[in-house]
């Protein structure tokens, strides 16, 4: 790290109030442009300037413009000196667990062994372990385990994250978690967008009644949507859609039941076996489809001629040990927008460090730099709906905004491993360091 400025912490000069200005940046990764996902080779602009500061009031961005320029307009303004590292947007987490209990490391074992991930949940282990767990736990148990998990994603500089529900499978404990998600809105600086996974897997006290499955899914139809639409207590719900879990069948009437009450949809889809989840998500106009790791060419071309963004989760691909990565230059190549995402949970991604992802990206996906920052930061926003608001350093926007200690926006996937984000702030307020 020869070239990258010292990891100490950021000046904040005393100023006029309400403005604070974002100056002295080695360079400025603004990714600015249309406020939607990016696709294709759209994703080959993540809009790199130098001299380039950033103006704040309260939760939004004012002005983006040279340093000189910003210092005239606003000479009362606070200041926040970059110290020549790399000032970007906060990357957005669009996919992630992270309301469980105990970690699972016993299974991590088990799969290098050669036991499948699948199997491990035929034997009642994976998502069921951890349901057993959760339903355990009290909220405040849950709510007090999630939030180191969330300051270390803040800590890469993660300023947006989404967490689902799913390890409840009750009604009772599906209700539960996202209540937690909400308290989690509510107490931490982040911007936090809720999903209901009520069907990430059929519960094991279900599978041994006669009609178990089918009574799960028309209480999650009938019941845990109805009262999460009502209580607005998601903004998403999503579909674990894979041979062996969720049908292609079960998955249309999970999710146009969702949509009908107004929340809009995400899939797991062909993340170990092309179930044909893709192509499905494409035509039910998900707002993003995730994993793909499996994905057929007839769901990489649903996906290029769609507005369904394609989100990949190399972390997860890694950690299974399958030696596999979802075909992302096809994806781009399609025409697809694809965003980046850790997956963060207990069983196949415990990973809770951001920027590795971009490097995962570019090492293992075959993205260029600027397409991994494109990726993790506008459609991240863009898959959960967000793009109007956040992935962007553009007037307007909410300042949602990063300093990593790196000269160059590639440097950050380049030095893998390395905790490089010196300061975050979502919506105008820190979230990283956390007080
Ligand atoms: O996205 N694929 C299903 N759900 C999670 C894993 C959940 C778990 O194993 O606890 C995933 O990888
Ligand atoms: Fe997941």
């Amino acid at each position: 790290m020869s070239n990258a400025p010292s990891a100490d912490s950021v000046t904040i000069a005393a100023g006029s109030p309400g403005v604070t200005l974002f100056v002295n940046a080695s360079q400025t990764l603004t990714a600015a442009g249309p406020a939607r996902a990016r696709k294709g080779a759209e994703m080959q602009d993540a809009g790199v300037r130098v001299g380039i500061g950033v103006a704040i009031q309260g939760d939004r961005i004012i002005a983006v413009d040279h340093d000189e320029a910003l210092y005239r307009a606003y000479p009362e303004a606070q200041e926040v000196d970059c110290d020549r590292g790399l000032l970007a947007p906060g990357f957005v987490d669009s996919h992630t667990h992270a309301v469980f209990g105990a970690p699972r490391w016993a299974e991590h074992e088990l799969r290098a062994t050669g036991v499948p991930y699948l199997e491990i949940a035929r034997r009642g282990g994976g998502i069921h372990a951890s349901v057993r767990d959760l339903r355990a736990r009290t909220d405040h148990d849950l709510l007090e385990l999630a939030k180191p998990r969330l300051a270390r994603l803040a800590a890469g500089g993660v300023t947006t994250v989404e967490i689902k529900s799913g390890y409840g499978l009750s009604t009772t404990d599906e209700l539960r978690t996202l209540r937690v998600v909400r308290q989690l809105q509510q107490t931490l600086p982040l911007n936090i967008v809720a999903t209901c996974m009520a069907a990430h897997e059929v519960p094991l006290d279900r599978r041994v009644e006669p009609n178990g499955r089918s009574e799960w899914i028309e209480e999650i139809v009938h019941g845990i949507y109805p009262k999460v639409a009502a209580a607005q207590l998601a903004r998403f719900a999503d579909v674990f859609c894979e041979p062996g879990v969720f049908t292609l069948a079960e998955t249309r009437q999970l999710l146009q039941a969702a949509a009908s009450l107004g929340l809009a949809t995400k899939l797991h889809a062909d993340e170990l076996h092309d179930g044909g989840g893709a192509a499905l998500g494409a035509e039910l106009g998900a707002v993003s489809v995730d994993h793909l790791a499996a994905i057929s060419p007839e769901g990489i071309a649903a996906l290029g001629a769609s507005n369904t963004v394609a989100t990949l989760l190399p972390a997860t691909m890694l950690f299974l040990g399958t030696g596999r990565q979802a075909p992302a230059r096809a994806l781009i190549e399609a025409g697809a927008a694809v965003a980046l995402a850790s997956d963060f949970n207990p069983g196949t991604s415990p990973l809770q460090s951001f920027p590795l992802i971009l490097t995962l990206a570019v090492s293992q996906l075959r993205l260029s730099a600027a397409e991994a920052w494109i990726a993790a930061t506008v459609n991240g926003a863009a898959a959960l709906g967000l793009a109007e608001h956040t992935g962007q350093l553009a007037s307007g926007f909410w300042a949602d905004i990063a300093i990593h200690a790196v000269d160059d926006f590639r440097a950050l996937p380049y030095w893998f491993g390395e905790r490089l984000c010196r300061v975050a702030w979502a919506r105008g307020r820190v979230c990283h360091p956390l007080g």
